[in-house]
């Protein structure tokens, strides 16, 4: 038997004919054939419902018809044990012989015609037949062969049988034929609707399903370009940093620095991003600058040439602002030198109307300017330089972000990778966890600077070649850097050279 084809198909099953305890003939092999020939019905229902291609529809229907020879056999077997050779057998057996041509021409018709036309023609008569042939028929002969192996004649056993069929048999065998006529065409009805609108859903959840394809798709050409656009922008502010004057590694300080103060003061991610790029690209607009200009500390520049220099910001967003993804950091770096009582450049703006990213930036570059001493001309200490910051509150600096940029310094936290900041990613090896109590002091900045960077006087926490430590904790002179220049001529390799900021 081919039992396991149609189950192997996994759908949905609605009965067009359920099974009710007045089939059963009290014949259990009979019976047990009875229910499985049901549900091969409800089985060819549902797939005809459904609307299954035509191999499918075709297995199951052939798996229906050869169950039902193989069930007739069965019953004929017993049938003529006990009623050999009698009109009883002979007629039960025709009848048997009529369905099997009616499913057989039904099929031919289902080949040459659309599915959906013959579906209620089929079913109705597959349920009409199963059910009235087995009230009607079966049973009657069940009746008989039951009485007879009770020991009755042929004879007596056909009369009892006639007795009980009709005593109240006959309305109940009417109700039944008539609830599953109509049963089957309902049902029918339904299981179509059902199939159209499971298939339906099932096109509506394919185009979620691409759509979130599409989305991720999206979604990972994006970040891939976001990486591109970062990485670019690293280039270009290590090309900004080769020329004179700007220490390698300040840039990346100050976007560590102002990442912090900005998250300290709640920013979002679009503000965050905005002074991630302004803190990389602010001094982009020295590149016009002559080196001469350059060279000077800030404080050393005559006035004249102080607004000339100063004119970077403007010049600055105005190289970036055509770029839309840098167009709120070309926004921030074009104000990173006004002051919160209004006095600054370019435009006087004051207190909130200067954009946070702005008032944050400026507060860090500046902290570094006063501990390398080109603002003021002395060399300051850390906390000469908190001090400079506190002092110039209200009038230099937004008071706030003063207090959080000093305490993310006495903090010293470790940053946690943030996605809107890759830049500082892996940028935190000299920072500690977050200690229990926070420290009272605050370390001075230790820069990674170019070699080329380096010059007499400067306060050197090591040289590495090669990832060995060449020096450490020294002050650089004329005798250490000519040492260094002809130690990197022989080995071919550039040191890794930090040094530390402010005075002691
Ligand atoms: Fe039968």
């Amino acid at each position: 038997m081919a039992d396991k084809k149609h189950e192997d198909i996994p759908i949905e099953s609605i009965d067009v004919f359920p099974w009710n305890d007045h089939f059963n003939t009290g014949i259990p092999e009979v019976d047990e054939q009875h229910q499985r020939l049901v549900q091969l019905l409800n089985s060819l229902a549902t797939h005809m419902a459904f609307q299954s291609d035509t191999q499918t529809l075709d297995i199951v229907f052939k798996e229906l018809t050869d169950y039902t020879v193989y069930h007739f056999l069965t019953e004929e077997a017993i049938w003529h044990e006990y009623l050999p050779e009698s009109d009883l057998e002979t007629n039960h057996k025709e009848e048997h012989n009529g369905f099997i041509s009616t499913v057989l021409s039904l099929k031919a018709k289902k080949n040459a015609h659309s599915v959906d036309s013959m579906i209620n023609e089929l079913l109705s008569f597959l349920v009409r037949w199963l059910a009235s042939h087995i009230l009607e028929n079966d049973k009657y002969m069940a009746l008989v062969v039951l009485a007879i192996q009770s020991g009755l004649s042929q004879e007596q056993a056909e009369l009892q049988a006639n007795d009980q069929m009709r005593s109240g048999m006959k309305l109940l065998i009417d109700m039944l034929l008539s609830t599953y006529s109509s049963l089957a065409t309902n049902t029918i009805q339904l299981m179509k609707e059902a199939a159209k609108r499971k298939q339906t859903e099932q096109q509506l959840r394919i185009s979620a399903e691409q759509l979130e394809q599409t989305v991720q798709s999206l979604d990972k050409a994006n970040k891939s370009l976001k990486q591109q656009y970062i990485d670019s922008i690293k280039t270009f502010a290590h090309i900004i940093e080769m020329r004179p004057g700007i220490k390698s590694g300040q840039s990346k300080y100050i976007i560590e620095k102002a990442a912090l103060t900005a998250r300290e003061m709640g920013l979002n991610a679009e503000e965050k991003k905005n002074i991630l790029y302004a803190g990389l690209l602010m001094q982009i607009g020295k590149m016009s600058l002559p080196d001469t200009l350059l060279e000077k500390s800030f404080h050393s520049i005559p006035l004249a040439d102080k607004q000339r220099y100063l004119k970077h910001a403007v010049e600055g967003e105005a190289l970036l602002n055509g770029l839309t993804q840098l167009k709120g950091a070309s926004v921030l770096i074009r104000h990173q030198y006004e002051r919160y009582d209004g006095s600054g450049l370019p435009d006087g703006l004051a207190r909130q109307k200067i954009p946070i990213g702005s008032r944050i930036l400026s507060i860090v570059s500046d902290y570094i300017a006063y501990l390398e001493g080109t603002m003021t001309g002395d060399v300051m200490s850390v906390s000469a330089a908190i001090s400079q910051l506190i002092s110039r509150k209200e009038n230099y600096y937004d008071p706030a972000i003063v207090d959080a940029f000093i305490k993310i310094l006495k903090e010293d936290i470790t940053v946690e990778m943030e996605e809107d900041l890759p830049v500082i990613k892996k940028s935190w090896k000299n920072s500690r966890l977050a200690s229990n109590s926070q420290k009272a002091t605050v370390d001075r900045p230790v820069l990674e600077i170019s070699w080329i960077q380096l010059k007499p006087g400067m306060e050197i926490e090591s040289i590495y070649f090669d990832n060995k430590p060449y020096i450490k904790n020294c002050i650089a002179d004329q005798r250490l850097i000519s040492s260094i220049t002809e130690l990197r001529e022989n080995t071919g390799s550039n040191p890794v050279v930090k040094i530390r900021m402010g005075a002691k």
